[in-house]
């Protein structure tokens, strides 16, 4: 198994690895030292200016770890460098090896080398679930703010007995994630299907706790997931079910979907619609090319066809009128290999057409997956299947996906800051696609606020 570790400088990716590897029994490949070993002979041998020949070097070189010590001790033509490529003056150099394409290239091999040697690994730096192993099996990207990273960097340097001043240190970090970001050859950038793990506010011992639960984890529920888009069936369904659906849409319901561009190409996002109608699971997913996870009532799951089609359109099953944490913790999980899951975080479809009190297991699904919200609203379809009615009526539909609420920003907002934030910002969209409910949900949402009911305003914890 692979599991890789990507990142901007100071995320705490080498000590995390580290960890994690001890953690899971496996081996720990810490490419940045390939890198600075690399930087290292530029330096020594007068080559800093000479990328060509910077590259023939590298050809006829040899980068060993020894792994038999802890950290595994880093060695360049059989000389131990372990220290020699930590000081200031190669970090500053890593560039020479990092942005040079042929240079990579014979890394990039190496790295595999190890790999398939090595059978199990952790391996970190800037292009291992991008370039290296885009396969892997589990992929992550840390990330933490420049002021955060800076700390830790000015922490440990002060441990090693070297003298620092923040700025120029947030000065190096910026410079030299500017240059990763930016460069031709293996930028750093988050690997499709990576689960993003903002370490700001989480201690070493959290993130490695975090990772090593999705790695081993299993999600406990009693029906099978084939993993999406696997399957000819699970395909035809999603593409003629799309194609049905559109059509429908269309001509009974004129639907017009806008803000699609707010869907990220890849990687997880937690969708929460509010709840007009029946119609509104399929309107979700029908104008996207990504398919979509959501959750269906329990009695949906016993057995025979139905469960079969709900099954392979990416349902699971949620008990309804209590705190169901299976289904919370399914839809972590599948945030986690990268999907899109749709929640009605209402809990219950309207019955005026206003938008309810978010409920806070919410937040609970965003705190633990680190997932970016995105708010969708959907107008039209309460008048046109209200609830309580046997059948549709013909009446026009908008659906709207709206921007998403970044991860960093949603963090810091207590569970029930967090629902009332998405509230306010269903509610703003509302108006924006000319509800005729907006200033009803509006000042539904005001008397909760005035009364200071809180649970009101953000329902309680259901996880
Ligand atoms: O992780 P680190 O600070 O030891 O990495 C040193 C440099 O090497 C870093 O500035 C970027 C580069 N690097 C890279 O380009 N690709 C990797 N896979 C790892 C590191």
């Amino acid at each position: 198994m692979i599991i890789t570790i990507d990142g901007p400088a100071g995320a705490g990716k080498s000590a995390v690895a580290q960890r994690l590897a001890q953690s899971l029994g496996f081996k720990h490949l810490d490419t940045g030292a390939m890198y600075r070993a690399v930087a290292l002979a530029a330096l020594e041998e007068g080559l800093d200016g000479d990328p060509d020949g910077l590259a023939r070097r590298v050809g006829q070189m040899q980068v060993n770890f020894d792994w038999s010590s802890e950290p595994p001790r880093v060695q360049l033509d059989g000389r131990d460098v372990t220290d020699a490529i930590r000081t200031p003056r190669v970090t500053q150099a890593t560039h020479l090896a990092a942005s040079n394409p042929q240079v990579r290239a014979v890394l990039v091999e190496q790295q595999r080398r190890i790999a398939a040697a090595a059978g199990s690994l952790v391996t970190e730096g800037r292009d291992q679930g991008t370039v290296v192993f885009p396969t892997a099996e589990y992929k992550f990207y840390l990330d933490a703010s420049l002021q955060e990273r800076t700390r830790r960097r000015a922490a440990q340097w002060r441990d090693q007995g070297r003298a620092v001043t923040l700025d120029s240190l947030a000065a190096q970090l910026q410079r030299r994630d500017d240059r990763d970001r930016n460069r031709g050859v293996g930028p750093l950038t988050i690997p499709p299907g990576a689960i993003v793990i903002d370490t700001t506010p989480l201690t070493l011992q959290e993130v490695v706790e975090l990772m090593r639960r999705t790695v081993q984890g299993q999600p406990r529920v009693s029906y099978t997931y084939r993993g999406e888009g696997t399957g000819w069936f699970q395909t035809l369904l999603w593409t003629a079910g799309r194609f049905l659906l559109q059509t429908i849409a269309i001509l009974f319901f004129r639907v017009r979907i806008t803000g699609r561009e707010n869907i990220p190409r890849h990687g997880a996002a937690l969708l929460a619609t509010n709840h007009q109608s029946l119609l509104d699971p399929w309107l979700i997913g029908i104008a996207l090319d990504r398919q979509i996870h959501y959750l269906a009532r329990e009695s949906l799951f016993r057995g025979g066809f139905v469960q079969y089609v709900f099954e392979r359109t990416n349902a699971f099953p949620i008990r309804r009128g209590r705190a169901d944490t299976t289904a919370i913790r399914e839809a972590i999980a599948r945030l986690q290999r990268g999907y899109l899951v749709n929640i009605f975080p209402e809990a219950t479809r309207t019955v005026d057409g206003t938008i309810a009190p978010i409920a806070a297991g919410l937040a609970v699904i965003i705190h633990r997956a680190r997932v970016p919200l995105i708010p969708v609203v959907i107008e039209g379809a309460f008048e046109a299947w209200p609830r309580g009615k046997a059948w549709p009526r013909l009446r026009s539909i908008r659906l709207h996906y709206g921007r998403p609420l970044p991860y960093a920003e949603l963090v810091q907002l207590s569970p029930d800051a967090l629902a009332v934030r998405l509230r306010s910002e269903m509610i703003r969209l509302q108006r924006q696609l000319g509800s005729p409910h907006a200033a009803a949900s509006q000042q539904r949402f005001a008397a909760d606020w005035q009364q200071g009911r809180r649970r009101a305003v953000a329902r309680e914890i259901t996880a």
